[in-house]
Parts: structure tokens; sequence; C-alpha cells
């Protein structure tokens, strides 16, 4: 059978394939025709790429299993063993003494903000953070804070950049500057991180100007692979650490806002008032307990293929910028003869899923449920993409 696919490409420009003979035609304009001869199809429609977010991944079997075999009870009451073990674990592992399971990362960072700041406070953070960019105004509207917007280091603030924020706290007319939120990854900078010798000394620095510390953790564990320090380390420069489950670790729902014990009941009365108590939760804190028990040594993966697609982009003519990718984040920046809007729908004809990211960005995370072969295939199709 002949099989042909003619899909319409910028101003006029017809391609046309035809699957068995192995042959492409395109049809630049009534006189100009290239034919390619041996052509490979690469849009196998039974594989799905998608770089959207790390956040897409199934649950593995086993990690299926430990749900289905989780000790569960009403975890508002504080009964359900798998709960619980989800939190001391998460406390332990980064030193800290206590921890709340919560839906979201969106939740425990606004729960993080609002139990560490009063009403009318500052907030001082990165411009491009999730807690202010990404989470629909929430720390407006939940925590009724301004947000201080720092550029920083591809989003790392350093001891300078607190050090000129910090409003003047007996001048009323400017807001009280309560916390400091570090985002680690940085999510919009291709996933750059902080070593622990810069969280000290910011921490050390704006504690001793009486502020609190909130990390945005959603993606610690991808840090900690890149820099190779003990999570254990962290805890005691933070009051308030989220910790993202659905992310690189793979589990289907939760985070945990991992604290010092003097907010935990706070923590857990804010989840309450956000809705964020779950009854027979154990099923997802188990597999949030199996994420982290064996999820985090192979996160390395994810940054090896991330990696080797930003060498293979880096070469596209019609790529201006790589982003340099310091974890499992690629972003690059088209040129401005195309829109992120055309090169998705090209991607989209070959399975291949990435997401708009700004004016002209596009972002692929790289994650559990990328796979070698996925990788070799969306690498072939960005070499031979033409516009
Ligand atoms: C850095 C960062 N923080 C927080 C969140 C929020 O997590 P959730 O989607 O679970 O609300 C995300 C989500 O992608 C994120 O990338």
């Amino acid at each position: 059978m002949t099989l042909a696919i003619i899909t319409p490409l910028n101003s006029g420009i017809r391609e046309i394939v035809l699957e068995s003979l192995k042959m492409k035609f395109v049809i630049y304009n009534k006189l100009t025709v290239a034919i390619f001869c041996n052509f490979q199809i690469h849009n196998k429609k039974d594989m799905l790429i998608d770089l959207r977010s790390d956040t897409v991944t199934k649950p593995t079997k086993e990690m299926h299993a430990a749900m289905m075999n989780a000790e569960v009870g009403d975890d508002v009451f504080g009964e359900d063993p798998s709960v619980k073990k989800l939190e001391e674990k998460c406390a332990s592992l980064l030193g800290m003494e206590a921890a709340v399971f919560c839906p979201s990362g969106t939740m425990t960072n606004q729960i993080g903000i609002k139990v560490l700041t009063q009403p009318y406070d500052e907030v001082i953070c990165y411009k491009g953070s999730h807690i202010y960019k990404y989470e629909g105004g929430g720390m407006a509207g939940n925590c009724l804070v301004s947000a201080r917007l720092i550029e920083g280091d591809r989003g790392r603030l350093s001891v300078k950049d607190v050090e000129e924020s910090i409003n003047n706290y007996n001048d009323p007319h400017q807001p009280r500057t309560s916390v400091v939120a570090l985002e680690n990854t940085v999510v919009r900078e291709g996933g750059s991180y902080y070593t622990l010798d810069q969280i000290k000394e910011v921490s050390e620095f704006s504690r001793s100007k009486g502020l609190k510390m909130h990390m945005d953790g959603a993606r610690i564990f991808n840090a900690l692979t890149e820099t190779k320090e003990e999570a254990k380390a962290y805890g005691k420069y933070f009051d308030t650490i989220s910790v993202c489950l659905s992310k690189g670790l793979g589990a289907p729902v939760g985070s945990v806002l991992v604290c010092k014990k003097e907010f935990e009941h706070q923590v857990r009365r804010i989840r309450k008032v956000f809705g964020g108590g779950m009854r027979q939760a154990g099923y997802l804190a188990a597999a949030g307990v199996y994420a982290l028990d064996h999820h985090i040594k192979r996160l390395g993966e994810d940054h090896k293929r991330a990696r080797e697609m930003e060498s293979i982009l880096k070469k596209l003519g019609w790529i201006e910028k790589v982003k340099p990718v310091d974890s499992n984040i690629v972003i690059f920046v088209i040129d401005n003869k195309f829109t992120p809007e055309q090169v998705l729908q090209r991607l989209s004809e070959y399975n291949i899923k990435a997401l708009k990211f700004g004016p002209q960005e596009i972002r692929m995370v790289t994650h559990l449920d990328f796979t070698d072969d996925m990788l070799e295939q969306t690498n072939k199709i960005f070499k031979e993409l033409s516009f």
C-alpha cells in the first residue's frame, strides 16, 4: 500500500510522503520540487514522547504494587501509618524535625509562605520563581504578602541580592521583609541549582537580619544529584522546605512540607483551611516512600539525556539559543522567524509534546518515562526538522 501524507509547511510549501516507496517530495513552488529517497518516517504512532514536564509520569508496576499494598487510615485524624512513614522519612532525610504530606507543591509552597509571614509582609524571591509566577497569585491571595523580585544569577539569590532588598522596617511606607524564598532547582533557568555553601551563606545572612527561610525544593533531589551533597545538611538552613514527589521522583500525586517542629501545628491547620486534609492518603504516601527509596538514584540518567538533547539543539540553525542545561530541564529560544506554536505543531506531527515557555521559548523536561529509545527518536527528529 502506498501512503501519501501531505503536510502544509510554511509559506505554501507542501511535503508529500510516500511511505511504501520511502520517498518524500517537497514542493517549494511550481518550479522547484525536491525528492528525497530512502526517507524514513519517524512519527511512530505508538511512541508518544511527552516532554512538557516531569509531572507526566505514570506509576511503575512496582510503585503501583506498593500503593495497592499500603496500610491506610484517616490521616485527618492522624491515623494513616503510610502517611506517617512518609512524613518521618522526609523529615529525617532533610535533617528537619517535622513534615506534612499535602496534595501539591503549590499547596506546600503556599502553606510555607503563609506560616512564615504576616499579612502585608514582603517575600524576597527570584522574579521567575514558581511561588510568584505560577501559583495563580496565591502569595497575594492566600498570604496577603508582596514579592520583591530578584534577577539573581540564573535564578539563584546571593547575599548581596538579599542585602539590597531588605526594606527599612522603621519606614511605614515599606512592607516588612520577612522571608527569603529560594527555588532549587530553578525551573526557568534550565534547572540551575544551589550548592550547600551558597545556601549556607544566604541563610546565615538572612537569619542574621531576622528573616525566615523557605525553599521551593520541588526538584531538590535533582539539585543534590548534581552537587553530590547530603540532603540531611539542608534542614538547618531553612524553616520550611517544599519537596515534590510527583516531579522527577515519579509519584502520581503529592508534596511534603518539611519544617521546624514549632511550625508543624500551624502547617497542619493551614493545610486544613486550604482543603488539603486527605483521608486514606496512605495509598499516595506509599508511592512517595517508594519514589524516595528507588527513584532518587536514577535522576542522573534524566540529566544525562537532557544534556544530550542540549548538544543536539545547539547545532540547529533555527534555534537561536539553548539555555545552559544544569539538570533535567531544556529550554531553547527559537529564531523570531517562527513562533513556538509552529514548532510545537511540527513536533506534534511526530508525536512529541513540548511546552511553550515564553514568547520565543520552548521547554522540554526529561523524566522517568523518557527512555533512551525516545531520546534517540527525539534527537533524530530535531535533526531532520526543517521549516
Ligand atoms: C519549582 C516548582 N515548584 C512548585 C511546583 C508546583 O507543584 P504542583 O504542580 O504539585 O502544584 C512546580 C510544578 O511544576 C514547580 O515546578
